[in-house]
């Protein structure tokens, strides 16, 4: 059951072009937003207001609906969760995470799995799925959500992005691409209320202006090019005010610099006003109205908020049109007005219900159907499962492979231990937003938790997936489930010793808490030490939604190190194509791992005093754009493995000796800003995108197997750029297929943003004078080849 690589060709510039360009041009949204100019006209008043807010009446299983209105043939708007699988819905894929797409840095793969799931999105009737997860972008390595977006490095993050959108919108489906902005906790990520009553406001993130457009605002830059239809604003403050109420967020950076054409929809309960966020720039508030009125925080404000301020004059009847024909534009672009557009699936509802108070409380509020009179949902998965357990297998990084550990050949006895291995005990959901099943002890780790998880049909666990393995190899399995009996050196179980020893370990996280442990959970250092004290080879696979320090990396009977990220349902089939060979690892960090959790940058945000303060928390960007590897870069910290990082089973070399050449497509005399007479299109100015200068260099595969690796560039900007800028940045990646003994060209195209700084006082993008340093190599600290140049 090898499993087959797809041999790849390079990602030549077109191509490249082709996954950051949108699917639709300026004309096709100005014909859509004619169509929906023309809809909102034939509206009354009241009809247009109903289009401002959710109103879960209409139902259908829809986490947020816009009403249909069948005099108009306007068929609803069906919003659900979210980034990694159609959350609340049966028979679907639960897909590898964000952070597992990004670690694959390739733009095809990730472009595959959104396309998969914007598939099922479209057969269970979703118009709009609410991703991708564009941020939190992992500020701090404990978030609780950085596994479900592409991870802190904008560039690849950006990159991801846009590959994403294009996949899941190219089926007529529309993303909502989330959380805008610098929702970098989860900690007091909303607002609360003290013990006595008094209000506690949300955390306010405060960051530059240029941290804002280099760093945080990049890859959402790329979502808007890529054609994203709705941006999703998020619970906290910036700079003290709601971004969801915030007009320098919605209307300067949005609309006017980035030609945003599309909606803002609220995060679920992150409205704060009427009028004050209706003309801030927010069109959607959602949830809305949730029956009966009476439900937990159902406060909503856009639809007072409009008729009285209709009235009295605080919101205009331009600003509503205007809104409806955001939210309608989107609609008319991506042709849901057609009657092929599945209408969502009636199991959906139900599901919803189940997920949230269970089927016995449905039973005694009577709205149980009988035994065998449930609708069953629409089974939308197709083959994903073969793009799940490519993308997971892709996505998986081999960090340490001493004494050729991996790939295994035929071990006559495997131990299989930990928590992590085994079939989660309590059903195959991650119940929302605690940690019944997933966080218990046992259960393996395919996904997170909160809006971005699945509810899967079945999984593959890694015991399941090794015993299969095992019999058609003729070898014996053996296996201690609880990390309690590990961690105290329990092997009782256990004759003989085994040949080889595979410790699978996690770490839950979910939406609404961060992680508080920087190591993996549930005593894991002591069960992966007592292993490595009995096996001579011992392997780790790590399932995690991202950072986790290793302290047991260097024992020597550990001979290799794999982390699996989230996996998505084919978890052990992706980890036994790595172990056994048939997959050649290529994965690489999207994030740095630290020697020890302080050396890691800014801690989370967490008051303990009690507070009286209704402003309290603030969380300061001080540090600027000097996050993850560019933290360890500036503070000269050695971490233990970079970002960028992952190793192979075979090796590589940049060829040629090591040369790279660079070359200025402007002539070396660029403008140093986009001519400002040209207008600002979908995406922002025209000319950040355009081409102006190219890297090239060679990569050799030196070793005897074949596989992919991934030759990254990173720039270093002319020492007259102003302060503030990162050692080196991450402007180019390709993901490259080499046989055993091949040589390719791979070169990188820079954009005119790639080689510009954010000027807060112009306002606008600009090429620094002197020279750039251009450094290719295989991870942000293994470089083998540099040049300089100059652009103006
Ligand atoms: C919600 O939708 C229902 C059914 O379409 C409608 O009767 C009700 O008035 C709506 N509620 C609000 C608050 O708009
Ligand atoms: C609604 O659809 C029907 C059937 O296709 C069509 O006859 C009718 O003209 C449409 N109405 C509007 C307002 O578009
Ligand atoms: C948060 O703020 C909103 C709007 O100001 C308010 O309606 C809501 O009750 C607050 N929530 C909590 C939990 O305090
Ligand atoms: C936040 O405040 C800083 C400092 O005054 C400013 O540079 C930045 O532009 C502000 N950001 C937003 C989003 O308002
Ligand atoms: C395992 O770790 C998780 C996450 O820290 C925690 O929620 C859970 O309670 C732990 N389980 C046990 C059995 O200790
Ligand atoms: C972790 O260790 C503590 C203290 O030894 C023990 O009480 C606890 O049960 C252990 N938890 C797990 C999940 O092994
Ligand atoms: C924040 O503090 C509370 C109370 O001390 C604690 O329970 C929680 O785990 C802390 N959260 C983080 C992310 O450190
Ligand atoms: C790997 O090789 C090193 C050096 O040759 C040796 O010290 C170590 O014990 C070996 N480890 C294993 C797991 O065989
Ligand atoms: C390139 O620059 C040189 C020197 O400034 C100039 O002589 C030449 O005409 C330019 N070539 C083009 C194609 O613009």
């Amino acid at each position: 059951m090898g499993f087959t690589i797809i041999s790849f060709t390079l990602c030549l510039a077109t191509w490249c072009n082709q996954a950051i360009a949108s699917s639709f041009g300026n004309d096709d949204w100005t014909n859509a937003a004619k169509k929906a100019r023309e809809f909102t006209s034939q509206l009354t008043i009241e009809e247009k207001i109903a289009f401002t807010y959710g109103n879960a009446t209409a139902g259908a299983g829809c986490i947020g609906v816009i009403p249909p209105i069948p005099r108009l043939n306007f068929t609803g708007v069906c919003m659900s969760d979210g980034p990694n699988a159609v959350n609340r819905a049966e028979f679907v894929t639960v897909f590898p995470s964000g952070i597992t797409a990004a670690a694959t840095w390739d733009r095809n793969l990730i472009y595959q799995r959104a396309h998969a799931l914007g598939e099922e999105a479209r057969g269970k009737g979703t118009k709009v799925l609410l991703g991708p997860a564009v941020g939190p972008m992992g500020r701090h390595g404990l978030g609780g959500r950085n596994w479900e977006g592409f991870g802190p490095d904008p560039f690849l993050a950006g990159e991801a992005t846009a590959a994403t959108v294009r996949g899941i919108q190219d089926n007529g489906v529309q993303t909502s691409s989330k959380h805008y902005i610098l929702n970098e906790q989860e900690t007091q990520r909303s607002n609360s209320t003290t013990e006595d009553g008094s209000p506690v406001d949300a955390i306010s993130s405060n960051a530059d202006d240029r941290t804002i457009h280099e760093l945080y605002l990049w890859p959402f830059t790329n979502a808007v090019k890529a054609g994203t239809t709705s941006i999703m604003c998020s619970y906290n403050r910036v700079n003290q005010t709601y971004a969801c109420e915030n007009p320098y967020l919605l209307k300067e950076i949005l609309r006017d610099e980035l030609g945003f054409a599309g909606y803002v929809v609220s995060d679920w309960f992150a409205t704060h006003s009427g009028a004050k966020a209706i003309n801030a720039g927010l069109e959607v508030e959602m949830p809305g109205y949730i029956p009966p009125s009476d439900y937990p925080g159902a406060s909503f404000f856009f639809k007072d908020g409009l008729t009285k301020g209709l009235e009295d004059g605080s919101v205009t009847e331009e600003r509503l049109n205007e809104m409806v024909q955001h939210i309608m534009t989107p609609y008319f672009l991506l042709k849901q007005d057609s009657p092929d557009f599945p209408s969502p699936d009636p199991s959906s509802s139900l599901i919803l219900l189940a997920n949230d108070v269970g089927l016995l409380s449905m039973i005694d509020s009577g709205v149980l159907p009988q035994p065998g009179q449930f609708p069953r949902g629409r089974d939308v998965r197709g083959n994903h499962a073969t793009v799940v357990r490519e993308v997971a297998a892709a996505g998986t990084v081999l960090l340490k492979n001493t004494n050729q550990t991996l790939p295994l050949r035929s071990p006559k006895v495997i131990g299989v231990f930990g928590n992590d291995a085994f079939e989660p005990p309590n059903g195959l959901v991650v119940q929302d937003f605690d940690r019944i099943s997933f966080g218990s002890n046992i259960g393996n780790a395919f996904i997170g938790g909160g809006s971005g998880t699945g509810r899967a049909t079945s999984i593959v666990t890694p015991l399941e997936a090794i015993r299969t393995k095992a019999k058609e190899i003729g070898s014996e399995v053996q296996y201690i489930a609880t990390n309690e009996l590990l961690a105290a050196g329990n092997f009782k179980s256990i004759y003989p010793l085994p040949d080889l020893c595979i410790v699978f370990q996690k770490t839950f996280a979910s939406e609404g808490s961060d992680r508080t442990s920087w190591e993996l959970d549930n005593n894991s250092t002591a069960a992966i030490k007592n292993v490595a004290k009995l096996c001579e080879n011992t392997v780790i696979v790590t399932h995690s939604g991202g950072v986790v320090t290793l302290p047991w990396a260097d024992e020597p009977k550990i001979g290799a190190i794999l982390v699996a990220h989230y996996p998505g349902e084919q978890s052990g089939n992706s980890i036994v194509d790595i172990l056994w060979g048939d997959v050649n690892p290529s994965g690489r960090l999207p994030y740095t791992i630290p020697i020890k959790g302080d050396d890691s940058g800014p801690p989370i945000v967490n008051l303990t005093e009690p507070l009286n303060d209704q402003g309290a928390w603030q969380a300061d960007f001080s540090e600027g754009q000097l996050i993850d590897y560019r933290h360890y870069d500036a503070m000269n910290i050695t971490p233990r493995y970079e970002f960028g990082f992952g190793l192979s089973y075979t090796s590589f070399e940049l060829g040629n000796g090591g040369e790279v050449e660079a070359k200025s497509l402007g002539n070396n005399s660029l403008s140093a800003k986009p001519n400002p007479d040209v207008k600002v299109e979908v995406g922002g100015h025209p000319e950040l995108w355009e081409d102006v200068a190219v890297v090239t260099s060679h990569v050799s595969n030196t070793g005897k197997v074949a596989g992919h690796t991934v030759p990254q560039l990173y720039v270093s900007f002319p020492s007259s750029t102003p302060r503030g800028a990162p050692l080196r940045v991450l402007r180019g990646f390709e993901r490259v297929y080499l046989a055993a003994g091949q040589t390719v060209e791979v070169s990188f195209r820079l954009k005119r943003r790639d080689v510009s700084y954010w000027d807060s006082d112009t306002k606008a993008w600009v090429i620094p004078e002197g020279d750039f340093t251009f450094r290719v190599g295989f991870s942000s600290r293994d470089f083998r080849g540099q040049v300089n140049l100059k652009l103006r």
